[in-house]
């Protein structure tokens, strides 16, 4: 059992921007005792279309800012930074570091009876196959198709969770990948969670959704109680919100991911 300073450290949560909250908003329900101190930039999103040099030099800064902060545990929230920079992350923290891939992967293949696996993200997180690895890491059977969807950001970022051009957008990236017969769909972006009624929709009612978001949390859970540093039970968790800016609408979509009121939102310059 860890300390009880160490107990009731934050747990540190990083995102190239808002999409993150999902995660937050997953853990804040899967364990309400638990503070939790968000980076999101918000400056230089989206990270998903960017080079992997420069995603890990991102990364890495953000890494060390929570660092200083002190945390107990990281989670890598953005499938990009987790699909490109996990080891710079890792390299540089002295506490476990936790991610969405990882989360996601295990829970695609606890789900899949058929072994066809589809997962949509970002061309970073696509073109880095994470996903695919980590997914043969569970089992090696699995066949995987994979799909970018870079045009899913920025329509969920609109609000247009419910809209027909997204509904378009979703029939045309699903066309390569439901010509096989998939049983699973892996939500690999911080984003798509937001899309998940329409994407049911499309996908049709044999194919199983995986919420990364949702995987992430029960992991944390598991992680905690295993090492003895969940917090104590009954206490009033705090919740902090870094980001590098504070862009129009950034309230709005921040509440739409984080599912209630965005407070104690602090502007960091870099
Ligand atoms: N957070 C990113 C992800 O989960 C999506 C937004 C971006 O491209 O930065 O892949």
């Amino acid at each position: 059992m860890e300390s009880e300073t160490t107990r009731q450290l934050p747990i540190g949560v990083f995102d190239s921007g808002v999409g993150g909250l999902t995660v937050v908003r997953a853990l804040m329900e899967r364990l309400p005792f638990e503070s939790i101190l968000y980076f999101g930039d918000t400056a230089r999103v989206p990270y998903g279309v960017k080079s992997v040099e420069t995603i890990c030099g991102f990364a890495r800064e953000i890494t060390e800012f929570l660092l200083q902060k002190g945390v107990k545990l990281l989670i890598i929230a953005c499938n990009t930074m987790a699909a490109v920079a996990r080891h710079v992350v890792e390299d540089v923290s002295p506490v476990p570091v936790l991610d969405v891939i990882d989360a996601g992967a295990r829970s695609a293949v606890s789900v899949t009876r058929a072994r066809y696996v589809a997962v949509i993200g970002t061309p970073a997180t696509i073109n880095s196959n994470a996903y695919a690895r980590a997914i043969h890491r569970y089992d090696p059977s699995v066949r995987i198709f994979s799909q970018a969807c870079p045009l899913f950001v920025p329509l969920v970022e609109e609000g247009w969770l419910d809209h027909p051009v997204t509904r378009l957008t979703a029939q045309e990236y699903f066309k390569p990948v439901l010509c096989h017969p998939i049983d699973t769909l892996v939500l690999g972006c911080t984003h798509y969670p937001l899309l998940k009624p329409l994407l049911q929709e499309v996908a049709g009612p044999g194919v199983q959704l995986v919420d990364s978001a949702e995987a992430m949390a029960e992991q944390t859970a598991d992680v905690l109680h295993a090492s003895g540093l969940a917090a104590m039970e009954g206490g009033s968790p705090q919740y902090v919100y870094y980001v590098t800016d504070v862009p129009l609408r950034f309230q709005t979509i921040g509440e739409r991911f984080l599912g209630r009121t965005l407070a104690d939102v602090r502007v960091v310059k870099g």
